[in-house]
């Protein structure tokens, strides 16, 4: 692999915890947001679920001093893949390879501050996954089972799940899938279905004897209980009951395929085989560690990713949607304990060594879009290129953070959208910084000295500086609509202030309390500025250079071509993100020349609305 280029190694490896003793050592937290499916374009019910609430955490932890890491990719094997390339008469490389490009595209958009943002078709990630199933192995985690594979009897080809349809044998639904219904949300399995059929063809499927491997679950049930149990208080409730609730019959669950397009079963017998490969969600949650590792190697510093995953103290956060769960909660926390030989067959670590659970899985809900379910086969969806060839990204994440579907599915809809964006948005932040700065940069073409300040000054300038504490502690718990409104409400209390104050009919009576009102609002419009820079990075940003700010202020990502030595070249986003940006009040500097600004955000026309809706129903139609 090359590794990034010598600058960037030498952050690295002059990160924090090398300095303890110079300071206090600082938090290892991982953030792990779940893989999308190189199969399309993402839409923003795709990214509102896990991507913006990533960032927005990673970005106040990194502020908040922590070391953090944030890695992700595209997840490229597996059916959902198969079924898109043969859509687009692609082979599943080649497939991968487009969304890859795409994805990463999106996300980068997206201002995503992933440390890096891969796919799973690496090298490395093969190496990891198959590490990872020989330690579970060998530790007798996973056995060999014969179960009952589908097939087509036309083509004796096999029929993944996902290529079988039938009725739901729990609620009768007529469309189910294979692999789960999409009307009452149970996993299935295909000879569960009544009346099986094959999507491809409809004949009728012929269930044959086939091996697979199995990931020996009810092993764990007591150590994966004892853990849940601990978590109770710290996670979403939604998130641990249903955990808890799986924990009473948990199943032995195939983690092979009969499937060409994967990662190959490391074992003797099995690993030329042409139609066995590991099962896509076996080698997707692997993807944390394996960027991890691809991370430490690129940075120069090939253990570095160890302090994430092996110190006492480091923390994990996933983020993901609802249908994630059980493989965050459940699958994933297994097999980490299997292969550190914690199950109940115990076992000795693989050459990793012992690897930590999820300090937090932390799910949200879905996103519905004007009333209707995201659906890209059915066009309800606005991908996020649109999006963002139309609106700033900060709207979105602006209404991601607000109105998102953090505890309960929530509806999108474009009349909210345009109302956030200009009563909240316009109005209100990028108001009062637009006016507080020009009324400044007119009158006093910099940040002035403040005279004495009274009692309600010193006041409002305490409850911003306390603010940092209330809205950290929001955001260090993934509460972000919380923490977005406790926000703008400090926003709402400094415009308050300035009109109260009203700077403008002091100018010839009284110009020192001028001055020292506008350095109270210019102090007010920096804390705020600080406080908003999870949610909205690039605007706050701006606000930092309008106040005088030099150097970078919210870490931007960037893409790069990689690659493993003679493997083809692929993308990747990554970024340093060392910037000055601290999650406290940072004293603004009388003297700091001003200019007239321009606004932060653009008004939207009620029209957009109408234009919206219109788009939606012909793409559908
Ligand atoms: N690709 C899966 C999905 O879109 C998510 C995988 S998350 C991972 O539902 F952790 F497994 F990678
Ligand atoms: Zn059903």
């Amino acid at each position: 692999m090359t590794p990034w280029c010598a600058v960037k190694r030498s952050r690295a490896l002059l990160a924090a915890p090398r300095l303890v003793g110079m300071s206090l050592p600082s938090r290892h937290i991982l953030a792990a947001p779940a893989w999308p499916y190189a199969n399309g374009p993402r839409h923003i019910g795709h990214v509102s679920g896990f991507a913006l609430p990533c960032d927005m955490f990673s970005r106040y932890q990194r502020m908040a001093g922590s070391q953090v890491l944030m890695v992700s990719g595209t997840d490229e094997h597996g059916t959902p893949i198969q079924v898109q390339a043969d859509t687009e008469n692609l082979g599943p490389r080649e497939l991968a390879d487009r969304y890859n490009r795409v994805i990463a595209d999106d996300l980068f958009g997206l201002d995503m501050s992933y440390d890096l943002f891969t796919r799973t078709t690496t090298r490395n990630h093969y190496a990891v996954v198959q590490e990872i199933f020989t330690g579970l192995y060998r530790n007798g985690y996973i056995f060999p089972r014969v179960t009952k594979g589908a097939i087509s009897p036309s083509t004796g080809r096999t029929l993944p799940d996902r290529y079988i349809e039938g009725t739901c044998p729990i609620c009768g639904y007529d469309s189910a899938r294979g692999d789960q219904c999409d009307n009452c949300g149970n996993q299935l399995d295909p000879v569960d279905l009544i009346n099986p059929r094959s999507k491809i063809n409809g004949e009728t499927p012929v269930f044959v004897d086939t091996e697979q491997f199995f990931l020996d679950l009810p092993a764990f049930t007591e150590v994966l209980g004892t853990w849940l149990q601990s978590k109770s208080g710290q996670w979403r409730p939604n998130v641990l009951k249903f955990s808890l609730n799986l924990l009473g019959d948990l199943q032995p669950r195939a983690i092979t395929r009969d499937l060409d397009w994967g990662v190959p079963v490391p074992l003797d017998g099995w690993r030329d085989r042409p139609d066995k490969r590991i099962y896509v969600w076996f080698d997707a949650v692997i993807g944390y560690l394996s960027a991890s590792i691809e991370w430490a190697r690129r940075s120069g510093d090939p253990d570095a990713w160890r302090a994430y995953w092996q110190s006492g103290d480091a923390e994990s956060y996933y983020f993901m949607g609802k249908d994630n769960i059980v493989f965050h909660s459940e699958i994933w926390p297994a097999m980490l304990l299997g292969y550190s030989g914690k199950g109940a067959r115990n076992g000795a670590p693989g050459s990793l060594g012992e690897l930590n659970l999820p300090s937090e899985v932390v799910s949200s809900e879905f996103l519905t879009m004007e009333g209707r379910k995201f659906s890209s086969s059915r066009a309800v969806v606005i991908y996020v290129r649109d999006f963002l060839a139309r609106y700033d990204v900060d709207a979105l994440r602006y209404y991601v953070a607000v109105a998102g579907p953090e505890n309960q599915d929530t509806d999108f809809t474009w009349s909210e959208f345009v109302r956030r964006n200009n009563d909240e948005l316009v109005a209100t932040w990028g108001n009062l910084v637009n006016r507080s700065v020009s009324f400044a940069a007119k009158n006093i073409g910099a940040i002035p000295e403040p005279g004495q300040l009274t009692d309600v000054d010193q006041q409002i300038l305490e409850h911003s500086r306390a603010a940092f504490g209330v809205i950290g502690g929001e955001l260090g718990r993934s509460r972000f609509k919380a923490a977005i409104t406790e926000t703008m409400r400090t926003v709402a209390e400094a415009n308050k202030y300035m009109s109260d104050q009203a700077p403008w009919k002091i100018r010839e009576s009284d110009p020192d309390r001028m001055r020292t009102v506008l350095y109270v609002v210019l102090q007010l419009v920096d804390d705020a500025k600080t406080l908003l820079t999870p949610f909205l990075p690039r605007s706050s940003e701006k606000v930092y250079r309008m106040l005088g700010g030099s150097g970078a202020w919210s870490g931007m990502p960037e893409i790069r071509q990689v690659d493993e030595d003679d493997a083809p070249s692929y993308p990747v986003i990554t970024g340093d993100y060392g910037t000055a940006a601290r999650w406290e009040s940072r004293p603004i500097v009388a003297g700091t020349p001003l200019a007239v600004p321009t606004p932060l955000f653009t008004k939207l026309d009620p029209s957009v609305v109408d234009e919206e809706l219109a788009r939606l129903e012909e793409e559908q139609g």
